[in-house]
């Protein structure tokens, strides 16, 4: 039931005419932020207080082309309209069954006095949870525009403390740093602050399309001044855009306490409504699946003697599922290709052709009879031209045997070469799957995938993603310190669902190496509440599950809800998170070391 009221309630700009400084403040619905956009001498700056205390000094815009000169100078305000929207909306699967979106919005057009004379829209808003802003270039059709750095400056007031991973590290994988912002040379979003005035803020971008994606990086050795950047690809140009085009929002959630960091839905409500008419195909769920087995080295992935996806073996999970009220399974290294894969080679798997001792058809019926879905796999390496050839057969495949849900990854460098893996190139890739995973109603799990940025309110197939380092660093390579999960509800899950994996059993998994996780049982129970996936994953072998009693929590717990509530929380040291679905209360708790 969408409630949905927009209307225009101011056309004249408050914009004093003739000075040279013309300021004018955006309120947030509750008037206690204020957003407030100058023009001095011919350059827009913004910035932002939270009851009357700083957030952001004066921070201001620009952008460099190729082929044209840059644009961010020389401005002077043509108009400036004023809308309000309050609507609540339902998510197919999320943290809460209604989401309220209340905002005031200004959308200032500007031109430039001198030739070329081309025309930018600022478009701001202020809710109660933070502020957004994006630009909008006009003109015709047919124009296209070759944007060569966005750079918006976030400028602020003090040096305070920030949770944060470098902008290039592989798929997002690292562990959160804690550091002063004059100690950032460069990170992702979302990047989290703690402010000396009382404030928790949230850095990162919403509704990220046909666009690459924002990375901060500091700009002044002193001070906590930052620019945005974008990837180049091999040309130097970072997004190729047919206008009108809108960037995606530059977004700060703005909280009184951490807790409020948790609740807030700023980034889903800075997108579209749902894009898809009929949802009811759409399902979040728990699955068990082929998978830590290969990566303790136990199994593996290619075909072998000890290939861990054959048919026997994803029966005995179909079976475990359906006795344990699981809803899927997943199969990795059901297909052949894999031995392409992280050899050295070229990445070429086959999407649609089973590995020989894994019978697809088989497997598929024998889920649909236990009624437990099957979820299929495409680890495309990094190799993308290979994958969009083979999506639409691959899709088709699923469609005709009844596969609704499936885990993509992206584990390795990105070909064609020289493109990055947060690039245009990347978000117009991911973005297709999606779309075209619709037209097949496939529900997604992306690995490696772009950082999310609230598009499952459009997309709601794209159930959950991982952009984060998960579980599976536990098993291969170093195991990730108890901190990292404490950090996590304030950083990464801010941006979106993420597909961590939790429910180890076997903490220590193999002590002849002396490998284990940092963690209890009730840790890796804890998770599940803690942390959110529509398509969440008990990630241990079904083996490991057998005749222990804690499987129960796992069997109970649900994968969406209705409400969610932040009992305590202190960034980086814990956090205990109350989720209601229906009647019934789930409470988890993490905790650092
Ligand atoms: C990395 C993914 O994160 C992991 O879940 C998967 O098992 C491997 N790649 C193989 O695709
Ligand atoms: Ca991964």
């Amino acid at each position: 039931m969408h409630k949905s009221l927009l209307f225009l309630f101011l056309l004249i700009t408050s914009f004093a005419a003739t000075a040279a400084c013309k300021a004018n403040t955006l309120l947030s619905p509750d008037g206690r932020l204020h957003f407030t956009i100058t023009l001095i001498s011919g350059k827009l700056y913004y910035q932002v207080t939270c009851d009357s205390k700083p957030i952001l000094n004066k921070s201001s815009f620009s952008f460099n082309f190729k082929g044209q000169p840059s644009l961010g100078h020389g401005l002077s305000v043509l108009k400036t309209e004023n809308y309000h929207q309050d609507e609540t909306w339902v998510p197919v699967a999320c943290t809460s069954s209604h989401i309220r979106n209340n905002y005031n919005e200004q959308v200032i057009t500007l031109t430039e006095s001198k030739v070329p004379n081309r025309t930018i829209l600022f478009i701001a808003r202020a809710y109660n949870d933070g502020i957004a802003f994006r630009y909008q270039f006009p003109g015709s059709a047919s124009d296209s525009l070759l944007i060569a750095a966005e750079n918006t400056e976030f400028n602020f007031p003090a040096n305070d403390s920030a949770w944060w991973i470098p902008s290039n590290e592989f798929a997002y994988e690292s562990i959160y740093r804690h550091s002063p912002l004059t100690s950032i040379p460069d990170a992702n979003t979302p990047l989290t602050i703690e402010t000396r005035f009382g404030f928790f803020l949230s850095i990162h971008e919403a509704a990220l399309q046909d666009y690459s994606e924002m990375i901060l990086k500091r700009t002044n050795e002193h001070k906590p001044c930052f620019v945005s950047a974008l990837w180049p690809e091999p040309d130097g140009v970072c997004a190729r855009v047919s206008t009108p085009f809108k960037t995606p929002w530059r977004c700060i959630i703005i909280a009184r306490k951490p807790a409020g960091l948790i609740e807030s839905h700023l980034v889903e409500n800075l997108n579209e409504p749902c894009a898809v008419k009929d949802v009811s195909w759409i399902k979040p769920l728990k699955f068990v699946g082929i998978w830590w087995g290969m990566h303790i080295g136990q199994y593996t992935w290619a075909e072998g003697e000890k290939h861990g996806a054959t048919t026997a073996r994803t029966k005995q999970y179909i079976d475990f599922a359906a006795s344990h009220h699981i809803e899927g399974v997943l199969a990795e290294g059901w297909n052949k290709g894999w031995e392409t894969w992280a050899s050295g080679m070229k990445p070429v798997q086959d999407f649609t052709r089973a590995a020989s001792d894994f019978d697809l058809v088989e497997v598929t019926s024998y889920a649909r009879k236990k009624n437990v879905a099957f979820i299929s796999h495409h680890e495309t390496g990094g190799n993308i031209p290979e994958y969009e050839r083979q999506m639409d057969s691959a899709f088709d495949q699923c469609r005709r045997l009844g596969i609704h849900y499936l885990k993509t990854g992206y584990a390795g460098t990105i070909i064609p070469a020289g493109y990055h893996h947060h690039g245009q190139y990347m978000v117009r890739h991911f973005q297709k799957v999606v779309e075209t995973a619709v037209r097949y109603h496939i529900s997604l799990d992306v690995h490696e995938s772009i950082k999310p940025t609230g598009l499952s309110r459009t997309w709601p197939n794209l159930l959950t993603q991982e952009a984060a380092r998960g579980n599976e660093w536990n098993a291969t390579y170093t195991a990730t310190p108890p901190s990292h999960e404490a950090t996590l509800p304030f950083t990464r899950f801010l941006a979106g669902p993420y597909d961590y994996t939790p429910g180890i059993f076997h903490i220590i998994h193999s002590p002849e190496k002396n490998k284990r996780l940092y963690c209890t049982l009730t840790n890796q129970l804890a998770l599940f509440v803690v942390f959110h996936s529509p398509m969440m994953m008990a990630s241990d072998m079904v083996e490991n599950y057998e005749h222990n009693d804690a499987f129960q929590y796992i069997e109970n717990v649900p994968s969406s809800w209705d409400e969610t509530k932040v009992i305590n929380a202190k960034i980086g040291h814990y956090v205990t998170i109350a989720r209601r679905s229906e009647g019934k209360w789930f409470v988890g708790t993490v905790g650092d070391e």
